[in-house]
């Protein structure tokens, strides 16, 4: 039974996987974290799409049916370039967060915040115009909301008064709709809605991306109609770091992480 494949250049893809596996509980699935050479956000595009195309080539691999790329850098420098080089489906995770930042903002002002990469490529801007060539789009990057999320650190002032520095032009432009464009980003909902008000909507692209896989499996006829899904976890290197980090991600502990030598 073939699986769906998941890459990120490290652990925040198991935002992703968490949401496939309540929504699509039957699916087996293949993660592949990147962790010798995370973070992506920081790196060049050239390097990114390096990364990619070898860790598709390691899931391709696995009997995989389709490819989640989970990363948000990823998604923003290297899908455009390769979604045409192979022939599974390669779903990434701007798109589905674009449509329902579109469809949820009401005064058409959307701020997008990621890593630097992410910010740097300029795709979530051109997809949100492309849906909306009205809407007004605000973006920053904010570097540090990684490292404080692998360390734990989700509340306090120290983290407060670095989001408040990150987001004032979001605030300052009045956007009313917030795409997290990064995959750590949802485990700092609290801090980063407590610094834009209550009212602005934040946009989780991981509910969304399951959504569309689900669609996409189903109208291939690609859904597995056998009950409870198998995942196997697989690291470019330590696969203890990787596991102690699952339970924050994921929800749930992961023993057997395994670790290979994908390039
Ligand atoms: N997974 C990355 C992203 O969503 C964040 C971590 C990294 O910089 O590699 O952009």
């Amino acid at each position: 039974m073939k699986s769906i494949g998941v890459f990120d250049s490290g652990v925040g893809g198991l935002t992703v996987v968490k949401e496939l596996i309540r929504q699509l509980p039957n699916e087996n699935i293949v993660y592949f974290g990147d962790t010798a050479r995370v973070p992506y956000g920081i790196k060049s595009r050239e390097t990114v799409i390096r990364f990619s195309i070898e860790n598709i080539l390691f899931l391709l691999k696995q009997d995989v049916k389709l490819i989640c790329v989970a990363c948000n850098t990823a998604s923003s420098f290297a899908l455009p370039v390769i979604k045409n080089y192979f022939r599974a489906p390669i779903i990434g995770v701007i798109t589905p967060g674009v449509r329902e930042a579109v469809y949820a903002s009401q005064n058409k002002r959307i701020g997008v915040i990621g890593t630097k990469g992410t910010i740097k490529s300029r795709t979530y801007e051109a997809e949100i115009k492309q849906l909306d060539p009205k809407a007004k789009v605000v973006t920053a990057s904010c570097p540090l909301f990684v490292p404080f999320v692998e360390e734990g650190w989700l509340s306090g002032e120290v983290v407060l008064d670095v989001a408040r520095g990150y987001l004032k032009p979001l605030k300052a432009a009045g956007v009313d709709t917030v795409i997290l464009g990064c995959t750590h980003y949802p485990l700092l909902k609290s801090v980063i809605q407590q610094v834009l008000g209550k009212d602005v909507i934040l946009i989780d692209s991981a509910k969304q991306v399951a959504c569309e896989i689900k669609k996409i499996l189903a109208s291939e006829d690609l859904l597995n109609r056998g009950k409870g899904g198998k995942r196997s976890f697989y690291v470019s290197d330590n696969p203890e770091w990787f596991s102690g980090l699952a339970q924050r991600f994921l929800g749930s502990q992961l023993k057997n992480v395994k670790k290979v030598n994908n390039v």
